[in-house]
């Protein structure tokens, strides 16, 4: 048996390089590296919150951030040094870090311990005290209050634009002081997808980084880089880990952002281009197209410490492996069931873009669907149905149902439902519900993997219950 510590800088090496193979094969593969010690196939859970320096020479350099271009955790065994300790990285998540870079087209990711981890810490890399965001309206009600709160206490406004495609509307909301435009690709709850291509062209109008939450639509439905994001943050928690079991996040770098020439333009944003200490380069001129997620680890990460477990981190990478698997399972029962809701005589509306009636099927036809085998106009299995009867209507279809879980959360195996106006949007004001669609009626589905027969059927008894009203 190898006497080669599994933590050496060798054993970090990749197997391969999975560049150029199609997304099934990276989904299973990337990110992978030989376990010396044992020959292990499936990466293993590393529970070890540090590290054993090799000497007193090698801590020094692992400590000193020796320049390397390459931003990953672990990754070119010449240039960047050992691993010190796991709130800034574990070979565990590095693997899933690695994973998910690659199936969204991106430089690196960085994991944290939530979705909503990932997005606070995705902007904190961006802005600080004094300064802004302008966000999409259609959000998951969480991120509203996100930054309506704890964003808004650390000092960085956020303003919402209503409507992307006004130029008007956006030129109002921006001001010196914007260091971020933020949308999500397939919004929760209402699947209003969004035209990344024409926000992506507003945010480098102005020289702004655009960073997309992909956590209902996935990389398997939408990657946000090829459509001009430069961020893209993910509830690992959902569709990636897969099964509900473990809550997660994660931040990937599209490595496509031209931070210089944002300063040049007037944009400030010190943690990439400015040196941290004297004799130190900025991130940008140390890390290149890596410098964002490297800035994100080690200065905003590794200093608040939301870090992922690597036990969750295993999860994740073992559910990325059947990620388009799950998804084709995912969207083809969603489509069957959004088409028959529709036809139901209890049903008021069904807030679905991959239906041939929704007013965003085109942009579904043209940006959405499956990687894998070029299914088109997916929008993945969270959507609204809104029911007749206002909140009776709501309660008792809610309350007939045995198969879909009462609960909160998407992106699981299993079916779930919830009532947004009384939950996710129970604290916004009224006027804010009816713009944003959250009606009285309105219900979120989150469509699983069980048959879409059995769902059916259990719609359908939840609806018996509505029409007795
Ligand atoms: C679109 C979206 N983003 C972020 C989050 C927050 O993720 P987490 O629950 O992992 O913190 C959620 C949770 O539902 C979500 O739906």
């Amino acid at each position: 048996m190898s006497t080669i510590h599994p933590n050496t800088r060798e054993a970090a090496t990749p197997i391969y390089d999975w560049e150029g193979y199609d997304f099934d094969t990276r989904q299973v593969h990337a990110g992978e590296y030989p376990d010396l010690n044992n020959g292990l196939r499936v990466p293993p859970i590393a529970l070890s919150a540090g590290y054993v320096f090799d000497d007193f020479d090698d801590q020094v350099e692992r400590f000193s951030a020796v320049p390397s271009r390459d931003g990953a955790f672990h990754g070119d065994s010449e240039a960047t040094p050992g691993p010190i300790y796991s709130r800034q990285g574990n070979p565990t998540n590095s693997v899933a870090e690695e994973r998910l870079a690659s199936l969204e087209g991106g430089s690196n990711t960085v994991l944290v311990s939530s979705g909503q981890a990932a997005i606070t810490s995705a902007l904190l890399t961006l802005a600080q005290g004094g300064d802004h965001i302008v966000s999409t309206a259609s959000i998951y009600g969480g991120t509203r209050i996100l930054f309506g709160r704890s964003i808004k206490r650390f000092g960085i406004d956020v303003d919402y634009v209503w409507d992307s495609e006004d130029d008007d509307e956006w030129a109002r909301a921006i001001r010196p002081n914007t260091k971020a435009i933020y949308a999500e690709s397939i919004p929760n709850p209402r699947n209003d997808i969004t035209d990344l291509r024409r926000i992506a062209e507003v945010a480098a109008r102005y020289h702004l980084p655009l960073v997309v939450d992909n956590t209902v639509g996935s990389p398997a439905l939408i990657r946000p880089f090829e459509h001009g994001a430069n961020i893209v943050v993910h509830s690992t928690t959902k569709f990636l880990t897969g099964h509900g079991a473990v809550v997660g996040g994660a931040i990937v770098d599209g490595g496509n952002f031209d931070w210089e020439a944002a300063v040049a333009a007037g944009r400030a944003y010190p943690l990439l281009t400015s040196s941290p200490r004297p004799g130190v380069g900025s991130m940008v001129d140390r890390f290149g197209p890596a410098a964002y997620a490297r800035a994100t680890r080690e200065a905003v990460v590794n200093d608040i410490g939301p870090a992922l477990s690597p036990f969750s981190g295993f999860l994740l990478h073992q559910g990325l492996e059947t990620l388009s698997v799950r998804m084709e399972r995912h969207v083809n029962s969603s489509l069957e069931i959004a088409s028959w809701l529709e036809q139901q005589p209890e049903v008021e509306q069904v807030d679905y873009a991959g239906l041939p009636t929704s007013p965003l099927y085109e942009l579904a036809v043209r940006d959405y669907g499956l990687a894998t085998n070029g299914l088109g106009a997916r929008t993945s299995s969270v959507f609204g149905v809104k029911v007749r009867g206002g909140i009776d209507g709501a309660r008792a279809f809610v309350n007939g149902l045995r198969v879909f879980s009462r609960m909160t959360g998407i992106g699981d195996t299993r079916s779930m439902v919830i009532h947004p106006g009384t939950s996710t949007h129970a604290t916004f004001a009224p006027e804010i519900n009816d713009r944003l669609g959250i009606t009285p009626g309105l219900l979120r589905l989150s469509v699983g993997l069980e048959s879409p027969r059995d769902l059916i059927a259990d719609l359908r008894v939840g609806l018996d219950h509505v029409a007795v009203l």
